[in-house]
């Protein structure tokens, strides 16, 4: 087996290029209805948000700007740490703007609840959030999180934005890895 075949790396599909495509176009009808009349600030968290926000952003209708924020929770690993470090602040100006948080994925919920207070604090006139898929765990803090793709299983996912040790964030759709590749 060639070790260079992202393929062999993977254990399964859970969502292909297409659903994922079906997906964000119903989420982003959600929010233009929501935000109907509204500019909308889509605040994105790098790097695992970019192909969210990308798609996401086309595929609404109302006037957006796009900004990003890049913190960090987790190291290379797959554990988060529980600490959030800002790495990159945003550029803009929060007053008084509706801002939606676009994120890949919400595990334990420490990085977007703290995420949340943080632009609170800012003086915006609303803070949502938009996440493409929600793991169990976030079900047992209180975090409302408005738009939500996928719930999916507790296991580790790569692909469209999701790394592993900064791998695999290119694949077009969303799989889980195959135990040789952590163990
Ligand atoms: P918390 O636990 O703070 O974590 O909600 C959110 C961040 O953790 C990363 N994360 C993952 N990344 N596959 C990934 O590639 C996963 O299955 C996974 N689970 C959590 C991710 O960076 C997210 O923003
Ligand atoms: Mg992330």
């Amino acid at each position: 087996m060639d070790s260079h075949d992202v393929q062999s790396d993977l254990k399964h599909v859970l969502y292909t290029r297409e659903q994922i495509a079906d997906r964000i176009k119903e989420l982003a009808a959600e929010i233009d209805r929501d935000y109907a009349g509204r500019d909308v600030l889509l605040v994105g968290v790098l790097k695992g948000a970019v192909m969210v926000m990308a798609d996401l952003s086309r595929a609404l209708h109302s006037h957006v700007s796009m900004d990003w924020m890049a913190v960090s929770s987790y190291g290379s690993g797959t554990q988060s740490s529980g600490v959030v470090r800002i790495l990159k602040d945003l550029e803009t100006d929060l007053l008084g703007k509706h801002v939606l948080i676009v994120e890949d994925i919400i595990d334990s919920g420490l990085t977007l609840s703290w995420l949340r207070t943080n632009l609170e604090s800012r003086g915006p006139a609303s803070v949502e959030i938009c996440a493409l898929l929600r793991k169990p765990a976030a079900s047992k803090v209180d975090i409302d999180v408005k738009y939500v793709g996928y719930d999916i299983p507790n296991e580790f996912v790569v692909g469209y934005g999701l790394d592993f040790a900064e791998k695999y964030r290119n694949l077009d759709f969303i799989g889980t890895l195959a135990p040789h590749v952590y163990e």
